[in-house]
């Protein structure tokens, strides 16, 4: 038996998280300051699985630059180019060459378990069915793909079914023998002009495959929406150890655990953690409240922050106060200061503003 390869799906088209994916990968959205796909590579990695191929499609170049060889993971990765996001079950079919009839687990570049999957890995290696999927118990199933179970065995699957038959929906981590490509070839795509990966499983489950689960005892979170990826980001932020590797005024009052990373600066403000502040980001005259994210390079003045997340080179002056939102790369809000006391705007496609 060879070694079990990974494959990392980084491609898609990320239309639920608009306009931020307009100009940017979603899996490189950062979480406590650290992109959501970096912790993909590294449960894999913790797993004992280092040959890594990610399936990219047009935002190709800035996770092959932010990834590189995979070295600094512990891991050697290669970048599989798929020709337009068809689905997970094409994303497959792309691999094949790269896969070359090794076993694999597929892990969708958007998703978080913060348990890790060395256990699930373990069982696949011990057990070696066909298939062996990871399943959550949710609410509002019918909003996932569910699976059915008789006993040991996954009996059938059903993409968003209106009347569910159960409550565990597919998480995004999956492990195959190359049987699976066999399953990929033989469906046709669903309505939705998709090749799915449920359908291929459910070949195999159809042609006396075995298909087995494994329950997620943890979270999982797919960071594929907002609200989910500002959750993942109080998750992750409420584990981390704190660290103070930038500095703090002595008027600043620092409360609960606040990490300050490399060369960021905290003047005459107040931080109510579980938070970070990025790399060489500047925070003056704030407050920032719990579980928010400022990524590096980010200016906030005379502002109230909390429950967000905001990406580098963002500029936030005079405005209270912020709250549950995403706030994307070079942005630029701050009070006008000008009459008439009205809300000058410049939006992309796709964006969303709530006023107070
Ligand atoms: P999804 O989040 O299910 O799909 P999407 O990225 O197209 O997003 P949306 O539904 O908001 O339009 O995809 C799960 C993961 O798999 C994500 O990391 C993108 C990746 N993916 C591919 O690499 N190739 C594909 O063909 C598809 C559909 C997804």
């Amino acid at each position: 038996m060879g070694a079990v390869k990974g494959l990392v799906l980084s491609g898609g088209k990320g239309t639920r998280l608009r306009p931020i994916t307009h100009t940017g990968a979603k899996q490189l959205v950062p979480i406590a300051n650290k992109p959501v796909l970096f912790y993909a590579l590294e449960a894999l990695v913790e797993a004992g699985v280092t040959e890594i191929g990610i399936v990219v499609g047009d935002t190709a170049e800035e996770i092959r630059e932010a990834v590189g060889d995979g070295s600094r993971f512990g891991a050697r990765v290669e970048y599989i180019p798929q020709s337009a996001p068809l689905g997970l079950a094409h994303a497959v079919q792309t691999a094949k060459p790269y896969l070359g009839g090794s076993d694999f687990v597929m892990y969708l570049g958007d998703n978080f378990i913060p348990g890790g999957i060395s256990q699930v890995v373990r069982q696949f290696q011990e057990k070696r069915p066909d298939s062996l999927i990871l399943l959550k118990a949710m609410p509002h199933p019918e909003r996932f793909g569910v699976a059915e179970l008789e006993g040991e065995r996954v009996v059938r699957l059903t993409e968003k079914p209106e009347v569910p038959r159960s409550d565990l929906v597919l998480v995004g981590v999956y492990l195959f023998q190359p049987s699976i490509l066999e399953a990929v070839d033989a469906i046709e795509p669903s309505p939705r002009g998709e090749l799915e990966i449920t359908d291929a499983i459910q070949w195999e489950i159809d042609h006396g495959r075995s298909v087995l689960p494994h329950v997620v005892a943890g979270r999982w979170i797919d960071t594929g929406k907002m609200d989910d990826l500002l959750e993942c980001n109080r998750v992750v932020l409420d584990m981390l150890p704190e660290r103070r590797e930038g500095r703090a005024s002595e008027d600043c009052r620092l409360l609960g655990k606040v990490i300050l990373e490399e060369g960021s600066q905290v003047i005459g403000s107040t931080i109510r953690g579980p938070a970070i502040v990025g790399a060489h980001t500047r925070v003056v005259d704030s407050y920032v409240g719990p579980f928010t994210a400022l990524y590096h390079h980010v200016v906030l003045e005379g502002s109230e922050i909390e429950h967000s997340i905001v990406l580098e080179n963002t500029c936030i002056r005079g405005v209270s106060k912020i709250e549950d939102s995403l706030i994307g790369r070079d942005v630029v809000v701050e009070k006008s200061g000008t009459r008439p006391l009205a809300h000058k705007l410049m939006l992309g496609d796709h964006s969303r503003v709530s006023l107070a």
